[in-house]
């Protein structure tokens, strides 16, 4: 089975209350209209818990800013067999998602912007409940299989993502060395496993980034009368980021356990080693951010490993 492709939408809403409320209202009904599509093959939405200070590079940077980061980014992962799945979905339901949409614009400090991302690679367990951890570790254990971390779903786990730009026609290098890095990374304490995420363009019609007609009447209403013009103002490989963009997705069983475990890369000489030769790649980066997944449906896994 071929690789999904990530649709990563990306939003700032003011943090407070109504955001959350509104995000649990308007959220469900959103995901219904997406799995419409038949290419819809599950999602990730994740809210933010804090940055990584880097050793003080960030230094107003905390780890927990639940409270205090405003606007609060929200990233939205959905999984598709194709890329063009996912943009036909937003032709198909296009005034129903921007009618959804318009319920949230009056918190909306930027966005929406969706990048597309291609799996480089990845090693991630399916997640379980803890009931079922009896089960499923002794029937992997039973047919002679590794035995797979306890990956929990629904906010139960720690996402860190690692945003890189890379030198021009240094990708392989760094493809080469973040894979090394993940394998190392799996001796550490909690580490679930992580995908290396490639962009590979921008998805306009998802990005709301529309024809310019399309765009005034976009503005010229509050949501009840969607554009009749449906039609994005560029295709989706047009958005390819250059230089290269690269998301490391990491997961880890708690807050801990992820800034103890990524904190190898400067405090251990062995991980050091392994993670300068990412460094050495860099245009821009690594600029880390701490996620709790929500709102998951996370059987888009099985996809991933068929
Ligand atoms: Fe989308």
């Amino acid at each position: 089975m071929p690789k999904p492709y990530i649709a990563v939408n990306e939003v700032r809403l003011v943090n407070g209350p109504e955001s959350f409320r509104r995000f649990e209202i308007i959220g469900p009904k959103m995901c219904m209209a997406t799995a419409n599509h038949g290419g819809f093959v599950g999602f990730q939405n994740h809210f933010p818990i804090g940055v990584f200070p880097m050793g003080g590079r960030y230094g107003g940077a905390k780890l927990d800013m639940r409270e205090s980061l405003n606007p609060l980014p929200v990233r939205q992962y959905t999984f598709w067999k194709d890329w063009r799945d996912h943009d036909q979905m937003h032709v198909d339901n296009f005034d129903t998602i921007f009618r959804l949409c318009s319920g949230c614009l009056d918190l909306m400090i930027d966005g929406p912007w969706e990048p597309i991302y291609e799996i480089v690679s990845h090693d991630l367990p399916e997640n379980i409940g803890l009931t079922d951890v009896p089960a499923k570790l002794g029937a992997a254990f039973m047919a002679g299989q590794a035995v797979p971390s306890v990956a929990l779903p629904y906010g139960q786990r720690v996402v860190a993502t690692s945003d890189h730009t890379i030198i021009p026609g240094r990708e392989q290098d760094f493809e080469t060395a973040i894979e090394q890095l993940m394998q190392a990374f799996k001796e550490a304490p909690g580490f679930l496993g992580y995908m290396v995420l490639r962009q590979m363009g921008v998805s306009a019609i998802g990005s709301l980034q529309l024809k310019p007609a399309a765009l005034h009447q976009a503005l010229q209403t509050t949501g009840d009368y969607p554009p009749r013009i449906k039609e994005g103002n560029f295709a989706t490989p047009e958005g390819k980021a250059t230089p290269a963009q690269y998301v490391v997705h990491m997961e880890w069983a708690d807050m801990n356990t992820a800034v103890m475990g990524i904190s190898r890369v400067v405090i251990n000489t062995r991980f050091r080693a392994l993670h300068d030769p990412v460094l050495d790649t860099l245009l821009k980066g690594p600029y880390i951010q701490l996620w709790s997944p929500q709102m998951e449906d996370t059987s888009w896994r099985q996809y991933l490993h068929a």
